[in-house]
């Protein structure tokens, strides 16, 4: 290969060598239209000199991989990749996925019922204590007064960890909102020296291993109510409910009682509740007998102040625990529970206060 084609090479690899100093994506050097040309000639150099020069062109192609690979960070150097960012901020702005806008979003109409829910307890009196979503076997049971084995336990069709605790107890997903009761009535006992009430409001996520239908969820939301003091009959509770009721859906209603059984309370009750969308004349809402069966209640046993240290002849209290999507269900004629988790953007817009599309 003579000098003029010699130098022709040296001229390309030094004008590379300078140009891929300067690039970020390294390998992009080798679309070079410089290198191009090299090798566009060989076809026309003379047989000769051919193979020497095609080959001179070859080494000059590997001498710039060589320098790219030395200069380029070694692959552990590398930055990791965050996989689950939505969008890599060096890709150019008409790549990036279109992200919707805040504006377009809004409360879940759960979110928005209970906001009001608990602005009326909270007007009544009431504070609130937010529930847990994993619990154990005595916040579950054992402290209100669920003996150990007995079958009321079975009526909770609970979800429980292989995992145990130190008193090699499964973990529990609590399935009422129930399971804070002893937390609160220990924390707040010394209050009921001070002449002030124990009242707290304790909404939560409770789960239960249910067959799913269109009125039974495994996973919903409870709002728990207690309320302690001296002097506290059936009669309080009564009255708190319907007061609450009456706000909550915003017209007179009538409540009812009828026997029940749960192991922290002694009497239990179930309040069932005229009906308000059809004021007892009967509809699809309370299956056309005017009233509906709404939750369950009772004043607190005995045995439940006294396993969190509170002296039971001295104070009483009631209690009350109700499924949030149940009251929302009624205020709305929604008919089908799951709709709530569904995820459905035709019923949740529904709801929006922001965009009522
Ligand atoms: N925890 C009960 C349930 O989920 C509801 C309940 C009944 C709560 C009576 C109470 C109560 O506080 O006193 O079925």
């Amino acid at each position: 290969m003579n000098q003029e084609l010699q130098s022709e090479i040296d001229h390309v690899r030094e004008l590379l060598t300078e140009r891929s100093a300067s690039l970020v994506n390294k390998q992009s050097i080798f679309k070079a239209i410089e290198l191009k040309a090299l090798y566009d000639r060989i076809p026309d150099i003379p047989l000769q000199s051919r193979a020497s020069f095609g080959q001179a062109v070859n080494q000059l192609r590997k001498e710039i991989q060589n320098l790219i690979d030395q200069t380029e960070p070694k692959q552990e150097n590398v930055s990791s990749i965050d996989v689950s960012a939505p969008f890599t901020p060096n890709c150019p702005v008409d790549k990036r996925p279109r992200l919707i806008s805040s504006q377009l979003g809004s409360q879940h109409p759960l979110m928005i019922e209970l906001d009001q829910i608990l602005n009326i307890f909270t007007s009544m009196g009431f504070y609130i204590v937010e529930s847990r979503e994993i619990d154990d076997d005595w916040h579950m049971f054992t402290s209100l007064n669920f003996p150990e084995d007995h079958p009321a336990r079975d009526d909770y069709d609970t979800f429980m960890t292989i995992e145990r605790d130190e008193q090699n107890k499964p973990w529990i997903g609590p399935a009422h909102t129930s399971s804070m009761q002893n937390r609160i009535l220990s924390e707040h006992k010394d209050d009921l020296i001070k002449n002030l009430p124990i009242a707290a409001v304790i909404p939560g996520r409770v789960f239960r291993n249910e067959d799913v239908d269109s009125r039974h969820e495994h996973t919903f939301y409870q709002l728990e109510g207690i309320y302690v003091s001296s002097h506290v009959s059936i009669g309080n509770l009564l009255a708190t409910l319907k007061a609450f009721l009456e706000r909550y859906y915003n017209r007179s209603i009538e409540v009812k009682t009828q026997p029940f059984y749960f192991p922290f309370t002694e009497p239990s009750l179930e309040i069932i509740m005229s009906c308000p969308f059809c004021s007892k004349t009967g509809c699809r809402i309370c299956s056309f007998t005017g009233w509906i069966e709404l939750l369950g209640c009772g004043q607190i046993h005995p045995n439940v102040l006294k396993l969190a240290g509170i002296n039971s002849p001295d104070y009483q209290g009631f209690a009350w625990g109700v499924g949030i999507e149940r009251l929302v269900m009624i205020k709305y004629a929604i008919e089908d529970i799951r709709l709530f988790e569904s995820g459905r953007l035709d019923f949740l817009r529904q709801f929006s206060i922001k965009d009522n599309r």
